[in-house]
């Protein structure tokens, strides 16, 4: 009789299979693309900065800027406030004044940020 129990017992666990490993297929990396976060500096900055400062800030805008991609942020910043404030700038600062003015200082430190990854470079 124990023998027989036993035997049931073996029996019963061996019906219990173990999925196969190809049945537990992972989705293979390239499916797992989680979709690439763009932040508001970089939105604000692809809308209206792009076609004078060139998708790295690697142009000189209207042939008078520097190329400001990878500018420091804090070095950034600074230039806005100068603009704004009318301390900062070359021939044609008011027209980067127009760029900024009407940007809150949490947009302004955004695009900062993100200006500070870009290239500089075609
Ligand atoms: C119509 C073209 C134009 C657009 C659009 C524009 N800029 Fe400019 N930007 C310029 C010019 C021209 C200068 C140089 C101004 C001067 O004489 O000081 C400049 C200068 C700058 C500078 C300082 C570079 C230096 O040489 O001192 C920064 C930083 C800057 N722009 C950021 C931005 C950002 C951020 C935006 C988008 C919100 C923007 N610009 C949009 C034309 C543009």
């Amino acid at each position: 009789m124990r023998y027989l129990l036993l035997l049931l017992f073996f029996v019963g666990c061996s019906n219990i299979q173990a999925p196969e490993q190809s049945d537990l297929q992972l989705p293979e990396k390239s499916n797992l693309q989680v979709p690439k976060q763009s932040s508001i500096g970089e939105e604000i900055y692809k809308d209206r900065c792009v076609a004078c400062h060139g998708e790295n800030g690697e142009k000189l805008a209207l042939g008078k800027s520097e190329a400001i991609g990878g500018w420091d942020k804090e070095k950034t910043e600074k230039v806005f406030e100068g603009y704004l404030n009318n301390t900062y700038g070359k021939e044609l600062k008011a027209l980067m004044k127009m760029q900024i003015g009407h940007m809150s200082k949490e947009r302004l430190v955004q695009l900062a940020e993100y200006i500070s990854t870009l290239s500089g470079k075609e």
